[in-house]
């Protein structure tokens, strides 16, 4: 049997894809990306790029060379040994994960090439599937190619760093040496490997996240009990984080872990756990604290309004988190819903995800700019910790504002400089 080219293949460009293929390439691979969207594809052949993490375009535009974009499966499987799976598993509405667009790839694979492959799963997916898309290669046999799982850890914002300083390369495979030729691209990283089985290397991605949600859960209870007894839950958080058993990351109390990745994962690891037949009890808790940790602004927000029918609430930064255009699971849009909910006018400002909150946040006046989203505003909630609003314009939003509120959801202001500029502050298990 031959062997197909030197490329890599990427299949589905979204963030993962996106980045992966980027990265690769900068590493000195050719790579080819395939998506079944053509206006994307169209948009990377003309130097576009559809989504918004820093350096990306750049590391793109200095790598135009070697990377090419296909809506054609074929050219992915004419031209490339190993061949990168980054679809997206969205949440279905049992909380398991969608596999559709995987089993399309999958279904996809019969007649497509007689060269040897290696199928290398990105996309986070559930234990087990790994091992059921072995099987169905080998019910339809095709013994031509082999699977990797090889996970991701990616966070948004910071994506490429990531991606080229990971802590740790997990690859989980029947063949080692399918592993080994995947464990090969990334051999100039300083990062231990762990090869391990396909349903270990799932499942280190699945209790990565949910390890991670679970610190932010617990953070937050923390505050909200802060609240209660008059600690301040930032200094409580800094107390802990120096023992290095508990260590300081993830443990910056907010209004709740969001995004396409934690809630999906957490949610999916205890469907995992619960199809099993194990009730996975901590989640469900963490999964709780969550979705009332995104609640609880609003009672805030009564605690200095009273009733917050007819209020204007202007709400700063609608991405689920600062250096992203991403919405999806933003607290902001639950938040945004109740605030209406409750017969509130919401204004918002994001400086990036305005043009996709025009989608997602429906009922929301949108503003291009911090003052003029709070204009005759009675409260500002911040929900996104973006750069820009770490030192606000407190002396002029103070003269546009009705009331002087300002809820900080993120714990990223100065409550003393808030204060000093005439403004009542609270954040989130501050005293
Ligand atoms: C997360 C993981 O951090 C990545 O390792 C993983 O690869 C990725 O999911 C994925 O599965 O693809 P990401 O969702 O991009 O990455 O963002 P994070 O930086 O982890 O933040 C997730 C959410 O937790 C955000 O809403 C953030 O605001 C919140 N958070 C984070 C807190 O509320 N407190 C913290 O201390 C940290």
């Amino acid at each position: 049997m031959s062997k197909a080219g030197d490329s890599i293949g990427i299949i589905g460009i979204g963030y993962v894809g996106l980045v992966t293929a980027t990265c690769l390439a900068e590493l000195g691979n050719n790579v080819v990306c395939m998506d079944i969207d053509a206006e994307k594809i169209d948009l990377l052949r003309q130097g576009g790029v559809p989504i918004y993490e820093p350096g990306l375009a750049e590391l793109i535009g200095k790598n135009k060379g070697r990377m090419t974009f296909t809506t054609a499966l074929e050219d992915v499987f004419s031209r490339c040994e190993i061949v990168f799976t980054a679809v997206d598993t969205p949440p279905t509405f049992t909380g398991d994960a969608d596999l559709s667009r995987v089993f399309a790839v999958v279904s996809a694979l019969p007649g497509l090439s007689s060269n040897r492959h290696i199928l290398v799963m990105k996309s986070t997916v559930p234990v087990g599937t790994g091992m059921k898309i072995s099987i169905e290669l080998a019910r339809q046999e095709i013994n031509n190619i082999d699977y990797v799982s090889n996970p991701e850890f990616l966070r948004e914002g910071s994506a490429i760093s990531d991606f080229l300083n990971p802590d740790r390369i997990v690859i989980g495979s029947r063949e080692a040496a399918a592993g080994q030729k995947v464990a090969a691209l990334y051999q100039h990283m300083r990062a231990p490997v762990l090869e391990t089985s396909i349903p270990t290397a799932e499942m280190i991605k699945y209790a990565s996240n949910a390890f991670l949600a679970t610190k932010i859960s617990f953070i937050n209870e923390i505050a909200n009990v802060c609240e209660e007894i008059g600690a301040d839950v930032t200094e409580v958080a800094k107390g802990m984080g120096y023992d290095k058993r508990i260590g300081s990351h993830f443990l910056k109390a907010g209004i709740g872990f969001s995004g396409s990745c934690f809630p999906k994962d957490v949610t999916a690891l205890k469907q995992i756990a619960g199809n099993s037949g194990y009730h996975f009890q901590l989640l469900t808790a963490v999964i709780e604290v969550n979705e009332l940790q995104k609640r609880r602004v609003v009672n805030k927000l009564k605690k200095y309004l009273g009733t917050l029918t007819d209020k204007t609430i202007t709400l700063l930064g609608l991405a689920f988190k600062p250096n992203t255009n991403d919405l999806r699971e933003a607290s902001s849009i639950v938040l945004a819903s109740r605030l209406l909910g409750e017969g509130a006018y919401v204004k918002a400002y994001d400086p990036v995800a305005i043009p996709d909150a025009a989608r997602a946040v429906r009922g929301v006046l949108l503003c291009d700019d911090t003052l003029s989203a709070v204009e005759d505003s009675d409260a500002v909630v911040l929900v996104t910790e973006w750069d820009e609003f770490a030192h606000l314009p407190l002396a002029e939003m103070k003269q546009r504002m009705h009331q002087h509120l300002i809820i900080d959801g993120r714990n990223f202001l100065d409550p003393a400089e808030v204060k000093a500029a005439g403004f009542t502050y609270e954040g989130i298990g501050r005293s």
